[in-house]
């Protein structure tokens, strides 16, 4: 099965991607797949616009994999876990990082908003968002494994933002 990791960043792909590939699965880092195709960089953001829409057409994945990045949902695979996380504690998690506040309201509002979930639901059936909240990374993979290949509702956060 091809699957997707995505989420908001600080949701925990990477750490649950190493959790997975210490299980043996074939993880693949898509933001490394993704250098060929950087179109520029996005100074405000701290980030590189890329050509999502060519990577996909041309990138072949094995037929077992898990694609991990945030913008994994956007490939041709056979099931798309969302990592998702509650503001209050994503918010802790990014000002951990060091983030400037607006990067991580920015990111906090995009996660409450749900906007990858929804993103997903629009390109695939097979979608299932997995809640990272207070939840260890091998904890999150052990649900994922148990969740593989299954839909499942999306969260809603939205309640939860304050301000
Ligand atoms: N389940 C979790 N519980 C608590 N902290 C976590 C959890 N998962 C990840 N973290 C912490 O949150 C931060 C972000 O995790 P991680 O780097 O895996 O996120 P990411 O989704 O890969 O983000 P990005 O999209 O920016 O790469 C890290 O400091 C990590 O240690
Ligand atoms: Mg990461």
């Amino acid at each position: 099965m091809k699957i997707a990791l995505t989420g908001t960043p600080g949701t925990g792909k990477t750490a649950v991607a190493a959790e997975l590939a210490g299980r043996g699965l074939n993880v693949l880092d898509l933001n490394s797949l993704l250098v060929p195709y950087r179109l520029e960089r996005d100074e405000a953001r701290g980030s590189w616009v890329v050509d999502v829409e060519r990577a996909a057409r041309e990138l072949e994945l094995p037929s077992d994999c898990v694609l991990e990045g945030h913008l994994s949902h956007f490939f041709d695979v056979d099931w798309v876990a969302v990592l998702r996380c509650s503001p209050g504690e994503l918010e802790l998690r990014l000002k951990g990082r060091g983030w400037p506040p607006e990067k991580v309201r920015e990111n906090v509002e995009a996660e409450a908003l749900g906007i990858i979930s929804s993103e997903a639901r629009e390109l695939h059936r097979n979608v299932c968002d997995i809640d990272t909240t207070g939840r260890t990374p091998r904890q999150v993979a052990d649900r994922l494994l148990s969740e593989r290949g299954r839909a499942c509702p999306g969260l809603d956060f939205l309640d939860l933002l304050d301000g």
